[in-house]
């Protein structure tokens, strides 16, 4: 069980200080368009995860005009009291957890999980492959240290083949070659098994939850791609040698893998409505939330924005579904401080509702 007590922002974005206290394990967050919802739920992420959801340019967090941030947070893990302090100033990031600063930041992720859903993930379902290949790579490497060791290790070697593709020298090179075929082998094939095994476990998860949040719709066909589904990779480097010498990089591998959703055997990102895309969205996000739960039995959920675009039934449908578990704490957000407790009242009465007003100069 995790939840977030209270939360005190310095300097953070449009933050100069704020004290907020949280005494449910559900709480609304309303307010006008730039008041600092979105930053609010950032910052809870940035306690759980040690960065921002949305930049990675620590300057772009500190609140315009001032030298550095301070964010706290009061968590309650399983009837311990975890206090985190995330500082940076000079450049410099510093953790602590119940006031030992952390050696490396890094040690602090997967103590607190958080999953967050922006309007922005959308790009999920609508862009290229590159995006699910993270997303599922992340996920992975929360549960599975040795995932991300394989997949560090194989981008590695992915990047020395392409440089040596680009300065090839026909009598020098080939058995250099011969021999990163040969150190690829092993991760990529760690890597393939270990998406193929998660992905038949969570693919149901998605499945299940988006049928209950689009009750009565047809099902979301979702499939693992990959060319090493079909034949061995060492096979697939000897075919491609010729063609990547000739473009100067490596064309097959699981750098080109993908996750494909269809609907009623079409595409699904060319034929679903909007409204069907975020449905899909966020089962996605849910089951990753699910996952995490069923691991690590705590997890925190920020929902930002998320009725927009979603009719009445399936806000019921989705907040039932976040509102249903009892050992995550849920933070939403929304415009209409009606709206949300009219959706949020549906499925319980124990709830915070936080209004920011002129909260924030
Ligand atoms: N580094 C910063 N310094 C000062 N202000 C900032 C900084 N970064 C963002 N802001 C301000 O924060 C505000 C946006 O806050 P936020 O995104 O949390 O709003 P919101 O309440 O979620 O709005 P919406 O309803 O439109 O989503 C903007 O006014 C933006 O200019
Ligand atoms: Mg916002």
């Amino acid at each position: 069980m995790l939840s977030l007590k209270r939360l005190i922002i310095t300097q953070f974005k449009n933050y100069s200080y704020s004290d907020f206290e949280f005494s449910e394990n559900i709480v609304g967050i309303s307010g006008p368009n730039g008041i600092g919802k979105t930053n609010i739920l950032d910052a809870i992420y940035y306690c759980c995860l040690t960065k921002s959801y949305f930049s990675s340019t620590e300057q772009l967090n500190i609140k315009f005009n001032f030298e550095g941030f301070r964010l706290e947070g009061n968590f309650n893990l399983n009837n311990n009291d975890k206090t985190v302090v995330c500082i940076y100033r000079n450049q410099k990031k510093e953790i602590s957890l119940n006031g030992n600063i952390y050696e490396k930041v890094s040690s602090h992720i997967g103590l607190l999980p958080a999953v967050m859903i922006t309007p922005g993930d959308i790009s999920l379902i609508n862009e290229g492959s590159e995006i699910r290949r993270r997303f599922l790579d992340a996920l992975i490497s929360q549960i599975n240290k040795e995932y991300l060791i394989s997949l560090l290790k194989y981008n590695r070697l992915i990047q020395q083949r392409n440089s040596l593709l680009k300065s090839w020298n026909v009598n020098a090179d080939a058995e250099l070659l011969d021999v990163i075929d040969e150190q690829l082998l092993k991760p990529a094939e760690y890597i393939f098994n270990e998406r193929a095994l998660f992905l038949k476990n969570i693919i149901p998860i998605i499945q299940e939850v988006h049928s209950q949040i689009a009750s009565g719709e047809a099902i979301v066909d979702i499939r693992y791609s990959s060319q090493l589904s079909n034949e061995n990779f060492k096979d697939l480097l000897r075919q491609s040698r010729n063609k990547d010498l000739q473009l100067q990089r490596t064309t097959t591998g699981v750098h080109k893998d993908d996750l494909l959703f269809y609907l009623q055997e079409g595409t699904f990102k060319n034929i679903a409505s909007q409204g069907q895309k975020k449905s899909l969205l966020f089962a996605l996000k849910l089951a990753e939330y699910k996952y995490i739960l069923s691991q690590k039995d705590a997890c925190i959920l920020l929902l930002d924005d998320v009725f927009e675009k979603l009719d009445e039934q399936r806000i019921e449908n989705l907040m039932k579904i976040v509102c249903s578990g009892k050992k995550g704490q849920v933070f939403i957000t929304d415009t209409h401080s009606e709206r949300l407790t009219k959706a949020i009242s549906s499925v319980t009465k124990n709830f915070q509702l936080v209004e920011l007003g002129n909260i924030s100069e």
